[in-house]
């Protein structure tokens, strides 16, 4: 019984002083079982600001990664370890290191998307909710974006004053979102605005109202006066839409986007992981020591 799990869960956290962590992309009953959910940047602020000694990630394996490598000290468990985000891998074998020996004022700005050895390669790490500001902070001119290409691009487009290098990398998910099928929606709700992930190509970027992360886009549909809306993002964000505005409507493009990756996570795998206390992240000394200086200077760049 579901019931009987999440009561499971409840005792062990009480008992192992642990927190549940989720992303806004897994299903309806995991976000409704954590302590805390939201987008990549909250989620890494609240990994190194708790207390508790065990962390339970509920997202790709990005997120546990850099959880451990922010707060080195504490337990992070995954409940399930194949949960992959795919983009966090494509950037080629040996480019960080071509761009350095190209560009002589370059800034390596590594999307939090990607695996700690790409970390800890980079100069400073940034989400898709501060990566403007971060990149307009930066005193260099040259800057290579990883390994996002979409989110890279939107970058360039706001910081113009920079020469901003983007790499081939994408996610397969926001990559799949048609402007086809997005017009479709626009013609059925004319009246509905578009609020996208800076993921989405940029023909989507560019018919759309409101372009931020996934908390960024809840905050908007929060806040705004309009009573219907183009959700371009994750089908995941819906829950928290809903529950925040019981009154106001949300489509989704036809071919709905989900992350099969972030649907992985399920509260049996919570339970089983917090029983068990398997599933733990690893990170070798020294990656954590270099990757931690790119996710420092991103918090501190942020505030
Ligand atoms: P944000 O929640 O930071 O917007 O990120 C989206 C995403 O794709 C996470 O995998
Ligand atoms: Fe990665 Fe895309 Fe899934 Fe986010 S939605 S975890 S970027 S594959």
């Amino acid at each position: 019984m579901k019931k009987d799990i999440v009561a499971r869960i409840e005792q062990l956290k009480k008992e192992k002083n642990a927190v549940v962590l989720a992303h806004y992309y897994v299903t309806d009953e995991v976000q409704a079982v954590a302590d805390f959910v939201g987008d990549s940047f909250y989620l890494a602020k609240i990994a190194k600001e708790s207390t508790a000694h065990m962390i339970v990630f509920c997202g790709v394996s990005f997120m546990g990664e850099s959880a451990k490598i922010l707060s080195p000290q504490k337990k992070v468990l995954m409940p399930d370890m194949t949960a992959d985000c795919p983009m966090a891998h494509m950037v080629a074998k040996g480019r960080i290191e071509q761009m350095r020996e190209e560009y002589e004022d370059l800034a390596v700005v590594c999307y939090i998307n990607s695996t700690a050895e790409l970390k800890c390669q980079s100069d400073v790490c940034v989400t898709s909710s501060n990566a403007v500001k971060i990149v307009k902070a930066l005193p260099n001119k040259n800057i290579f974006f990883i390994p996002d290409k979409n989110l890279g691009g939107f970058v360039a487009q706001q910081v113009k004053d920079k020469n901003i290098i983007l790499n081939d990398g994408y996610c397969p998910i926001h990559a799949q979102i048609s402007l086809s099928q997005v017009k479709a929606e626009m013609q059925a709700h004319p009246y509905a605005l578009v609020l996208t992930h800076p993921e989405c190509e940029a023909e989507i970027l560019a018919v759309s109202d409101f372009i931020g992360s996934t908390a960024d886009i809840i905050d908007y549909a929060n806040h705004s006066d309009a009573e219907e809306f183009i959700i371009c993002t994750e089908d995941g964000v819906e829950y928290k839409l809903r529950c925040d505005n019981p009154h106001k409507k949300f489509y989704f493009p036809k071919d709905r986007p989900c992350c099969a990756d972030m649907k992985l996570i399920t509260v049996e795998k919570i339970l089983s992981v917090m029983e068990n206390e398997n599933n733990c992240v690893e990170v070798s000394g020294d990656d954590c020591e270099k990757a931690l200086i790119p996710l420092d200077r991103m918090l501190e760049l942020a505030k």
